[in-house]
């Protein structure tokens, strides 16, 4: 099927890949001239796990271009563009109406492309739109005749190609049956699975296949914003509840087990940490806030769930405080720039608030991540930190090391041969990525989030530190 994707971030980029190897005619569009000239030349402009080897096989499918001519001719136009935060908390839609009104021009009346958001966008977007396109349309004396769907993605970056290929459910929402059978046409290898299965993405053993569930625009749009509201008052949850560990001498990795268990409540996103960043939580839950606010409604959950999130950012620094005492002067080493692992994206990381507060302090900041470095230069050219090339480089002459990303390369680290780096030994374990008895067998100060049980022990034998 031939397919246009306005947009080419992560999810357009990624969506044009997955849908291009599945065998479609994709055509990616993208107002910057640089991002569409690298891929042209076959090199991508974001990580993403499989990215080159999809993209390599998916070539002879994809074109890349920031022309719109041509766009009508598609069956789908898929739009993917960004939807960014205003400064109370709405989606802004420029960017989407900007889009649409190119695509409406580019029209003949001949053919008519279902357009489909892909972006996250509030509920009645998909509405707005029609009525924007059709406007248009019959401004240019053509049939107001274009139909608007929602299929939102679901993709989480990292893993964002598995997540296409072996989804739990596809969301569409459409008002016509003829739109939703287009689009489980495009979605039809995904939905029989009888694709050739890429070796370094393998099916997911006992996957079968997605729940397909069709529904109206208007609910789809909702089901992204309750996804993303729920996952991250899920994570707001298990971060509250490890505060509560903490002063009660609980582990609450082994809490967030014992719950994980009820099937009703799954063992999913419970991992207690320094908080939710990325693209998507904080950006979405503050769009749905405005939105419920529109219509005189309050959203509590969603309020507290980043509430909670904004304290557990902070609680981190405190840790570091408790442990450093003296914080100006002292070199912490800061492991993990990413707002999750396997991937180069820092936005809304939380190092980025530790960082600058520290920096306030007087601290002095060694960072290290295994991808993200550049992505932070880049945003932040003036930083004063020293970027370190490994972790040994990281720990050396630290008083503190400081988990912000859980990386595999981390949980492999040389533990020993980095305290033997350090000036001071403690480490404060964002992630819980380390075993507390372990640490503190090596003649760390180790504390983690929400099981800080054994820094006492240590306390007892070793350096005076309450954390
Ligand atoms: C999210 C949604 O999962 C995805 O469905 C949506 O389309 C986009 O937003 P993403 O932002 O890529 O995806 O990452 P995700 O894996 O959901 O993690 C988000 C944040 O939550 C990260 O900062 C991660 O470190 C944190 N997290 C996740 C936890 O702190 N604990 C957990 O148990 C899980």
């Amino acid at each position: 099927m031939q397919v246009t994707i306005i947009g080419s971030g992560y999810v357009g980029l990624t969506t044009g890949v997955a849908l291009a190897y599945l065998g479609h005619q994709v055509t990616l569009v993208d107002k910057n001239p640089v991002v569409v000239g690298s891929l042209v030349n076959g090199v991508s402009t974001i990580y993403e796990y499989g990215m080159d080897m999809l993209m390599q096989k998916a070539r002879h499918n994809i074109n890349f271009t920031t022309s719109f001519a041509g766009v009508g001719s598609s069956r789908v136009i898929l739009i993917a563009v960004g939807t960014p935060s205003k400064s109370n908390g709405d989606a802004d839609l420029g960017f989407v109406e900007s889009a649409v009104t190119q695509i409406a021009e580019q029209l003949d009346g001949n053919n008519y492309p279902v357009i489909v958001d892909k972006s996250t966008v509030p509920p009645g977007t998909a509405n707005r739109v029609r009525t924007l396109v059709n406007n248009i349309l019959i401004g240019r004396r053509l049939h107001p005749e274009v139909n608007v769907a929602s299929n939102p993605e679901f993709l989480r970056e990292g893993t964002a190609f598995l997540d296409a290929l072996y989804p739990d459910r596809i969301v569409i929402g459409a008002e016509e049956q003829s739109t939703t059978e287009l689009l489980i046409e495009l979605n039809k290898p995904i939905i029989e699975q009888d694709f050739v299965v890429p070796a370094s993405l393998p099916r997911p053993k006992g996957y079968t296949g997605p729940v397909l569930f069709s529904t109206n625009p208007l609910n789809a749009e909702l089901i992204k914003y309750a996804s993303n509201a729920f996952l991250s008052a899920k994570i707001s949850f298990i971060n509250e509840f490890a505060g509560l560990a903490e002063l009660l001498n609980a582990d609450i990795i082994e809490i967030a087990h014992g719950m994980g268990l009820d099937s009703r409540i799954g063992d999913k996103f419970l991992r207690a940490g320094v908080g939710w960043g990325g693209s998507c939580f904080g950006k979405d839950a503050r769009a749905i806030l405005y939105t419920a606010q529109k219509y005189g409604y309050s959203l509590p959950l969603v309020q507290a769930a980043i509430e909670v999130n904004d304290r557990q950012k902070k609680l981190v620094l405190s840790k570091i405080r408790s442990a450093l005492k003296t914080v100006p002067g002292s070199t912490i080493g800061i492991m993990g720039l990413a707002f999750k692992p396997d991937t180069d994206d820092i936005r809304d990381t939380p190092a980025k608030d530790l960082i600058s507060e520290l920096l306030n302090m007087g601290a002095f900041i060694k960072v290290y991540d295994p991808m993200a470095m550049d992505n932070y230069k880049k945003q932040y050219p003036d930083l004063p930190v020293e970027y370190a090339m490994d972790l040994e480089n990281l720990a050396k002459g630290c008083d503190a090391l400081v988990l912000l990303t859980e990386w595999e390369q981390f949980k492999d680290a040389d533990l020993p041969a980095l305290r033997q780096m350090m000036k001071r030994y403690i480490f404060i374990d964002g992630r819980n990525l380390f075993d507390p008895r372990v640490m503190s067998e090596l003649g760390f100060v180790y504390c983690g989030v929400g099981r800080c049980v054994q820094v006492k022990e240590l306390d007892a034998a070793g350096p005076k530190v309450q954390l």
